[in-house]
C-alpha cells in the first residue's frame, strides 16, 4: 500500500515538474499542440469527466490539432495523428513502424509474436496480408449477404424471439452481435462457408476468456504506460494459461477446417498466410490478435448503438430516413 502511494506521488510529481517546464518552454518556443499535462488523472479530472470513461477518444479527437503529443505515463510519449491524408504519408516512414517492445515481450515464450507486436519487414508484410484478406473480404458483397443472412435468420431472431417469449420482451444484444461480428472476423479468416454455431463449446469459452480480459483492459492499458516492464513479465509467464487456451481454440478450429476440407471460393486470411509460407505457430499468433482485436471491439460498439438508438427515438427516425 505504502509502495503503491509513493509510486503515485512520484507520479504525480514527474507529471507536474512536466507540465510547469513544458508550458515555461512553450511560452518561447511555439510547437504544435503540447503535452496536455497529466496523463489519464489530468485527462478526466480536468472536466471533472471521471464517470464517462468513454468520453475520452471524443474529446481527444474533438480537441486535438491533426498532430498532437502528450505524455503518455512517466516514460513514453505518444504522438496523436487526426488527419487520414498524414497517416497515410506517416505509416510509409520508417519511424512509424517501431512498435514498443513490451507487446513483443509479453508474448509466451517459444511461440512467435503477432504481427502487432513486431517491427521491421516481417511485420508489414504480415499486416498487408491481414489487410488485403480479411478487409476486403468482410467488404466482399456475397460475403456481407451470406453473413448477414445467416446472422439474421440464425443467430439475431431466434435471440430476439427468446426474448419475447421468456423475458418480457426485454433484450439484450450483446451476445448476438458477440456472435455476429465474431462469425464475421472468423468467416473472413477461415472462408466464409465456416460459420460457427452460437452454442459451439469452443465459441463459447473463446468468448468468456475475450470478455475476461477486455474487461480488464483499461487497467491494462494505464499499465503499458505506468509498469511496461512488469506487464511484459506478467504475460509471458502466461501463468493463468490464457495465451495457452485461446492458442489451443484455434488450433483446434484450425484442425478441424482442414478435415472438413473447406476450400472457399474467396481468398481467406488463412489459406493466404499458408500460401505465403508462414507457419503454423505464427498463423495461430495472427489470426488470434485478429479475432480479440475484431469481435470484442465491434460487437461492443453495435450494443452501444443499438442502446442509443433505443434509447432516443427521434434520432432513430432521423437516422432511417438517411
Ligand atoms: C469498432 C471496432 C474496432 C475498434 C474500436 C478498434 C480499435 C483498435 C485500436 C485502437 C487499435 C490500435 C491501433 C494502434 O496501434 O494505435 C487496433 C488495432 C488493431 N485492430 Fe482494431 N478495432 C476495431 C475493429 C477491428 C476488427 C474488426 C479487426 C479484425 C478484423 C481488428 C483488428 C485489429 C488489428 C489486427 C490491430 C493491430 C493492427 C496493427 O498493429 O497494425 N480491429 N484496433
Amino acid at each position: 500500500m505504502g509502495g503503491a502511494l509513493g509510486c503515485s506521488a512520484l507520479f504525480l510529481c514527474t507529471q507536474i515538474v512536466r507540465r510547469t517546464f513544458y508550458s515555461a518552454y512553450f511560452k518561447y518556443k511555439k510547437y504544435p499542440p503540447g503535452p496536455i499535462g497529466i496523463p489519464i488523472l489530468g485527462c478526466f479530472l480536468s472536466r471533472w469527466n471521471l464517470l464517462n470513461f468513454y468520453a475520452f477518444p471524443t474529446m481527444m479527437g474533438k480537441n486535438y490539432g491533426p498532430v498532437s503529443m502528450y505524455p503518455n505515463g512517466p516514460w513514453y510519449w505518444s504522438v496523436m495523428i487526426n488527419d487520414k491524408k498524414l497517416i497515410d504519408k506517416y505509416s510509409r516512414m520508417h519511424a512509424f513502424m517501431d512498435r514498443p517492445l513490451m507487446w513483443q515481450q509479453a508474448t509466451m515464450p517459444g511461440v512467435p509474436a503477432n504481427f502487432s507486436a513486431m517491427n521491421g519487414h516481417a511485420m508489414m508484410d504480415r499486416r498487408k496480408l491481414f489487410q488485403s484478406t480479411i478487409i476486403r473480404m468482410t467488404d466482399s458483397r456475397f460475403f456481407t449477404e451470406f453473413v448477414q443472412k445467416h446472422i439474421k435468420q440464425n443467430i439475431l431472431f431466434p435471440d430476439i424471439d427468446d426474448a419475447i417469449a421468456h423475458k418480457n420482451g426485454k433484450w439484450n444484444p450483446w451476445n448476438a452481435s458477440f456472435c455476429y461480428t465474431f462469425n464475421t472476423v472468423y468467416g473472413a479468416s477461415f472462408g466464409p462457408e465456416s460459420i460457427l454455431d452460437p452454442k459451439d463449446e469452443l465459441y463459447l469459452e473463446f468468448k468468456k476468456i475475450t470478455e475476461d480480459s477486455m474487461a480488464g483492459v483499461l487497467f491494462l492499458f494505464m499499465l503499458t504506460s505506468l509498469a511496461p516492464n512488469y506487464l511484459a513479465k506478467k504475460y509471458s509467464k502466461d501463468a493463468d494459461g490464457t495465451q495457452r487456451k485461446l492458442r489451443s481454440i484455434l488450433m483446434q478450429w484450425i484442425v478441424k477446417r482442414e478435415k472438413a476440407q473447406i476450400k472457399s471460393d474467396e481468398p481467406s486470411y488463412i489459406d493466404m498466410m499458408f500460401e505465403s509460407g508462414l507457419d503454423r505457430e505464427s498463423i495461430i499468433s495472427d489470426v488470434l490478435a485478429a479475432f480479440q482485436a475484431g469481435a470484442h471491439t465491434t460487437a461492443a460498439s453495435i450494443t452501444m448503438q443499438l442502446f442509443m438508438l433505443a434509447k432516443h427515438p427521434g434520432f432513430k427516425r432521423k437516422f432511417t430516413k438517411n
